[in-house]
């Protein structure tokens, strides 16, 4: 059987964000398990306007094409006002199928891990159809990246990391069998 194809999505946009830093280290551990084809998917190299409001037919069927080409995510999530950022939510209503029967891991960060922003998340991925697994790495502001600026995640995390791939192949292995 082919390889599954993990899309791990940096949720932030602004200039100067975390989301890199942590998106290369779910890449890194997620490389090494060799058991899927992973890949980072920014949501900034679309440059998505907000929805609706100019033409982006173009910016859309990119998007789209990009999503249809994944079997699972792995969203890397930052909390903003206790919620998502409004470039993930832009991003996600910007797909409706593309998004439909595929399984999904959240990594957060933020004061509180980001829980707050991952569980709005889960929220928004039942409409979409997406399967959210258990398992969720919630990385602190304060103690999983010095200054708040530099990375530096704790090492009890890795279990965590590897247990909500675990269950992310395993759901985008069995979603597939829908699509
Ligand atoms: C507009 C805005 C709102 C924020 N609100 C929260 C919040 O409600 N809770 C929290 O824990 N952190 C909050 N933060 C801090 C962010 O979680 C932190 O800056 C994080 O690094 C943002 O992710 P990014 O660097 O990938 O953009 C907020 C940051 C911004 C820019």
């Amino acid at each position: 059987m082919s390889k599954l194809n993990i899309g791990i999505i940096l949720g932030s946009t602004r200039q100067g964000r975390l989301s890199p830093q942590v998106g290369e280290w779910i890449k890194k551990i997620a490389d090494g398990r060799g058991d899927a084809n992973y890949e980072i998917v920014d949501i900034a190299d679309f440059k998505l306007p907000l929805l609706g409001e100019v033409d982006a037919t173009e910016q859309a069927t990119a998007w789209n094409e990009k999503l249809f080409t994944l079997d699972g995510f792995v969203f890397i999530v930052q909390e903003y006002n206790h919620s998502i950022t409004g470039a993930l939510k832009n991003a996600l209503d910007y797909a409706r199928e593309a998004w439909n029967n595929k399984a999904a891991g959240i990594v957060s960060y933020g004061s509180v891990g980001g829980a707050r922003a991952a569980e709005h998340l889960r929220g928004i991925l039942g409409e979409l159809s997406v399967a959210d697994v258990r398992v969720h790495p919630a990385l602190s502001l304060f103690t999983d990246f010095e200054s708040g600026s530099v990375f530096k995640p704790a090492d009890l995390h890795l279990t965590n990391v590897n247990a909500m791939l675990d269950q992310v192949l395993a759901w985008s292995g069995a979603l597939k069998t829908l699509r």
